[in-house]
């Protein structure tokens, strides 16, 4: 194998895959890929690493704005949460990156593409499904899957290649982190029982440091996506951040969760994802003010679906396709703004409302004089609705006698 494309965030994971590409599976030329997606780190010392670890070429790339604007909004649109609680912050990011790892291999001539995951994780399945999808006939080479080496011995071989061993203790757990948000496993969270540690924590505050007085924001949508807070207008990334600093400080959008992986293993997981989750939570609210019953009902079928298919790695497919055109299609009418408080964890829904597509009329529900509702109507449509279980009840009444 000539030259391989290698998906790479600085880890030791990643870093050894470089030498062991080299030395175990023959690859003469390691393109190290680090992907920016807001998590913060600074980028030009991850790319120096990767060419000390022997890569030929290092390359860094800012996906910010796709991975929300293509990743992060179709998921508030499709009020993703995984199991009902998971908004995906972690599975958003990998069909991203796999594009991105397809366009490269593609334009630099590689014959494969490399990723440092694990055998017991999501994460791979979500890269060899979306590589496939979109570069059926491209190899993906998977070192860290392979090697069956511990972390000590990871670490150990490393060194071997020059790639120095973390220089802290370092940290228990297992963390992925982007600009919507972070997933924290292992250590002492592996024990459900046990509360996670407050030091779990990087974007919101706990309830104790949180103020105490409540906070009143107003979110505007225009066709299921956010554009405003209290007015002002923002573009989706600024969006992300700003509901991400607003949610945090007031301690909004911690997660614990027992989760269940692709791969059958119940697993732990801790994630904060304060902005997102609080968009989310508006956006469902204008939907209640702006969708018919029926749309509703079967947009909430298809969210937990929707969901499904990108904690599972199949972003690339038809029936994912399909559901994007269902959901757009509601989305025309998602159009208005939601009242909500923070305060101490909490962001509480107080008002909804929508200049041009509410459903809600007042002298339909008022129940003051301006009420418009013929109550008379409603016994005949009692005397139908109420048929069939008449019919039933008198059956059964009768083989009762
Ligand atoms: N359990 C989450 C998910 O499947 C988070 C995975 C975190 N990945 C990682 N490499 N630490 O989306």
């Amino acid at each position: 194998m000539k030259k391989v494309v290698l998906a790479y965030s600085g880890g030791v994971d990643t870093s050894v895959c470089i030498p062991y590409l080299r030395e175990k599976f023959g690859v003469k030329e390691v393109i190290a890929f680090a992907a920016d997606l807001g998590q913060g780190d600074e980028l030009e010392p991850i790319r120096l690493k990767a060419i000390d670890a022997g890569a030929s070429q290092s390359l860094v790339g800012d996906l910010i704005k796709p991975f929300i604007e293509d990743f992060a909004f179709p998921a508030i649109k499709a009020n993703a949460l995984y199991e009902g609680k998971y908004p995906l912050s972690t599975a958003l990011a990998r069909p991203l990156i796999a594009k991105r790892l397809v366009e490269l291999a593609r334009e630099l001539g590689a014959d494969a593409v490399a990723h440092g995951c694990t055998g017991k994780g999501n994460d791979q399945v979500r890269f060899d499904v979306a590589i496939g999808s979109l570069a059926p006939d491209l190899k993906v080479l998977t070192p860290a899957r392979e090697w069956g080496m511990s972390r000590e011995e990871t670490i150990a071989y490393g060194e071997k290649f020059g790639i120095p061993a973390p220089v802290s203790k370092s940290s228990p757990y297992s963390i992925d982190l982007n600009l919507l948000g972070r997933s924290v496993e292992a250590g002492v969270l592996e024990d459900p029982m046990v509360a996670p540690p407050e030091e779990v924590f990087a974007m919101t505050s706990s309830i104790n440091d949180a103020p105490n007085d409540s906070e009143e924001i107003e979110i505007g949508f225009e066709c299921g996506n956010p554009i405003s807070i209290n007015g002002s207008r923002l573009d989706p990334v600024s969006m992300i951040r700003k509901a991400n600093y607003i949610a945090g400080k007031h301690g909004f959008g911690r997660i614990d969760m027992i989760e269940n992986r692709v791969v059958g293993i119940k697993s732990r997981e801790i994630y904060e994802t304060p902005g997102l989750l609080m968009l989310i939570r508006a956006h469902q609210e204008l939907e209640s003010l702006t969708l018919s019953a029926d749309v509703l009902s079967l947009k909430s079928q298809l969210e937990s679906k929707w969901a499904d298919l990108v904690y599972q790695g199949l972003w690339f497919t038809p029936l994912k396709d399909a559901l994007d055109g269902f959901i757009n299609q509601t989305q025309l009418s998602v159009n208005g703004s939601v009242r909500l408080r923070l305060h101490k964890g909490n962001a509480i829904v107080i008002g909804r409302n929508s200049l041009e597509n509410s459903l809600y009329m007042p002298n339909m529900a008022t129940y003051g004089e301006q009420d418009n509702f013929d109550h008379k109507s409603a016994e005949g449509f009692i005397y139908i609705w109420g048929l069939p279980s008449r019919l039933w009840a008198s059956l059964t009444n009768k083989s009762n006698d």
